[in-house]
């Protein structure tokens, strides 16, 4: 239990004994969960957060451009898929993030996106997973990140679905931790008496949450070697990637970060980066027109790879982090809070802080970029309406399967509005596509749906 003199002391050091008034009125179970909260918080790194320093040179981080794909492609996928059949590979989705700007008051995952299916964002993750598991012989472990924003309803949403397919155990669930969100003057904030304002501590988060939750000693203990890491909401994001899992195993990476060529020098996203020897993704708003526009020796603009969140982590590589104690550190934004204030709630300007997978990044000494094509493995789902929204999202995946059924011989026309949804469980990639397309139209010129129709073995 915690010592309540010991911790006014501290918190009063940290300038947070304001958070202290009125505890006396709490019952006691209630007044003891909140002095227990308030000593867990490390109130020192929350009001030093990273202040991102100024860039030395910036040069071109290693990247496996088109080309080198293509020339590697052969020995990368047999390298990649022996890690699969052997169990040496695990997926990790995150998914605790509060997706404000979607709207929707459940987790973004148990949003239905596919237009004709009708099926959940959840479900197009979980069945790529399972389509990778039956294809490889084994379950592939599919690790789910919540928040305590997102833990009970995902968890929910998965059980009554059956954990859509996959086999019992092979969803491991864990929650990533919360840090206070604070006002504009730095103080912690309340969200009812008693109970601290907080928000997931970010997709970096999913580190220390690994590590707490005992998930990497046991991904660890059962020998997986790596994780492919990919966001809820990519719709695209690939899980059975051979060719990246090759491309660690070979070059004995710790990370590997997948790059898009750029649409235009001013896009905004982090872009991969070498400065002082280290691999970094650094930020569109920590970077300066000038550099943006900047030419190395080869001719090629640096800051041409952006990166969409989908990595490779060697498992050694976060084992060796976690014992030596590392956590990626917090970053903070200005962001809209309501906050408990004079016994109403009320909306305040204040800061949320968050840690970035990005910054991981820093810490490997081996690490390499290999380049994506954006059409086909880039659907993001942020927005309500508009650019990265769910509308935006499946016209992407739909002209994805549209060049699939042309690369088959199929003429698609779709008039507008019409949309193809091919389900993972038929083919989650365009080869596993073109090997079992059976030729069963030869035509399309509307709405089109292909669901996995093989009887169950
Ligand atoms: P975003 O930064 O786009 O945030 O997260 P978001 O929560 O989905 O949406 P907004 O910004 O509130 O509208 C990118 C990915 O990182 C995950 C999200 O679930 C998403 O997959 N994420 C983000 C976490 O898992 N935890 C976090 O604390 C933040």
């Amino acid at each position: 239990m915690t010592d309540a003199f010991a911790l006014a002391d501290h918190l009063r050091a940290a300038g947070q004994d304001h958070l202290l008034a009125g505890i006396q009125d709490l019952p006691a179970d209630q007044r003891t969960a909140f002095l227990d909260r308030l000593a867990a918080v490390d109130w020192q790194e929350l009001a030093t957060p990273l202040v991102p320093p100024p860039l030395g040179v910036l040069k071109s981080s290693r990247v496996v451009d088109p080309a080198e794909r293509i020339e590697r492609r052969a020995a990368l996928t047999a390298a990649g898929e022996a890690a699969y059949r052997a169990g040496r590979t695990a997926v990790l989705m995150v998914a605790g993030g509060q997706g404000t700007r979607l709207g929707s008051s459940a987790p973004k995952g148990c949003f239905q996106v596919a237009k004709h299916s009708g099926k959940s964002i959840y479900q197009l993750q979980a069945e790529k997973v399972l389509s990778l598991s039956r294809r490889v012989g084994r379950a592939v472990p599919f690790l789910v990140m919540t928040s305590p924003a997102t833990d009970a309803e995902t968890r929910e949403f998965f059980a009554v679905n059956g954990d859509f397919g996959l086999a019992p155990g092979q969803v491991r669930f864990f929650s990533q931790g919360t840090v206070p969100s604070l006002a504009a003057d730095g103080k912690g904030l309340l969200a009812a008496p008693g109970r601290l304002l907080e928000n997931p501590d970010g997709h970096g988060g999913c580190f220390t949450a690994l590590v707490a939750s005992g998930q990497l000693a046991r991904l660890r203990a059962e020998g997986v070697a790596w994780i492919v890491y990919i966001q809820v909401d990519n719709i695209l994001a690939p899980v059975d990637d051979a060719v990246l899992v090759g491309l660690g195993e070979q070059e004995s990476a710790e990370v590997v970060t997948k790059v898009l060529a750029k649409a235009h020098p001013d896009e905004k996203v982090g872009h991969l980066v070498r400065v002082d020897g280290r691999d970094h993704i650094i930020e569109y708003t920590e970077v300066t027109p000038e550099q943006t526009r900047a030419v190395g020796p080869d001719g090629q603009v640096i800051l041409r790879w952006g990166s969409p969140a989908m990595l490779l982590w060697s498992v050694g590589f976060l084992g060796r982090l976690a014992d030596a104690g590392y956590r990626p550190p917090l970053h903070r934004s200005a962001k809209p809070l309501k906050a408990w204030r004079d016994g109403q709630t009320v909306e305040l300007k204040g800061w949320k802080s968050e840690r970035f997978i990005f910054d991981m990044v820093t810490e490997a000494e081996a690490s390499i970029g290999l380049a994506i094509d954006r059409s086909i493995e880039f659907a993001p789902v942020k927005n309500a309406s508009g650019d990265d929204s769910p509308a935006s999202a499946v016209a992407i995946a739909s002209t994805m399967y549209a060049d699939w059924l042309r690369a088959a011989g199929v003429r698609v026309e779709l008039p507008p509005g019409a949309t193809i949804e091919i389900s993972p469980l038929f083919a989650a990639t365009r080869e596993q596509f073109l090997a079992r397309w059976d030729h069963r139209t030869v035509a399309v010129t509307g709405d089109y749906y292909l669901e996995d129709d093989r009887p169950i073995a």
